[in-house]
């Protein structure tokens, strides 16, 4: 089985940056790694998150938001992350499971074991090995984010937004061993070394060799 790395944060947190530097520190160091994100990276994946992200006039009840984010996953999940791990690579996953967890639970309201049972479904139990959560202030995380055409999450209410990063920062107290929270107000290369010091450290567990980057 190959390694699953995780990013996870509220809006405007810097994963999806930081996501890229780690794959393409691992890529030029010859390791097999893939990156994908969420929602999306699959065909049928990217049409449902173009609904999703979508402003509209009709309301999303969160039930629907779930079980389209849960459909992106499963889609995902059996067309690229199981068959990646299979084969042993590093998989990046911006955006997993924990991500419904804080936006439809915690932030819609949802019962959680209602959301851990259609996750497991979508994942076939599959689990991140490492979660990297970059924790931000909600409004400096908004304020990164560009005013005009805010998609239909960035423009829900401030009380949304705290919501969210409070269920973040409760997954992660629950589960540190999986759980990696960085300061995300540290600067990009601040927060690129500490996520490579934890990455290098599983990779020398796991007996992938690379030379120091
Ligand atoms: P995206 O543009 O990918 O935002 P980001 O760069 O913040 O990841 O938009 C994805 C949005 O979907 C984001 O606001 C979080 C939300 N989301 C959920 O509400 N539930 C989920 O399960 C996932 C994967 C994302």
């Amino acid at each position: 089985m190959g390694l699953f790395i995780t990013f996870e944060g509220s809006e405007g947190c810097g994963k999806s940056f930081q996501s890229k530097v780690l794959y393409n520190k691992l890529y030029d160091l010859g390791i097999q790694v893939e990156l994908i994100y969420e929602p999306g990276g699959t065909v049928l994946g990217n049409e449902m998150r173009r609904l999703l992200k979508k402003r509209r006039e009709d309301d999303v009840v969160p039930e629907t938001e779930l079980f389209l984010f849960a459909a992106c996953r499963a889609q995902l999940v059996a067309e690229i992350i199981q068959p990646s791990l299979q084969k042993g690579k590093i998989v990046i996953c911006d955006r997993f499971t924990d991500s419904t967890i804080a936006y439809q639970g915690y932030g819609r309201g949802i019962q959680l074991a209602t959301i851990e049972t259609i996750n497991c479904i979508a994942t076939k139990g599959i689990k991140p090995n490492l979660t990297i959560l970059l924790d931000l202030p909600v409004a400096q995380g908004l304020s990164r984010k560009k005013t005009k055409n805010r998609d239909r999450f960035e423009k829900a209410e401030l009380s949304f937004h705290y919501r969210v990063r409070e269920g973040y920062q409760k997954l992660a107290a629950a589960e540190p061993e999986r759980w990696m929270v960085i300061d995300a107000t540290l600067s990009k290369t601040e927060i690129s070394n500490i996520i490579w010091d934890r990455v290098s450290q599983l990779l020398d567990l796991l007996h992938i060799n690379y030379t120091t980057p």
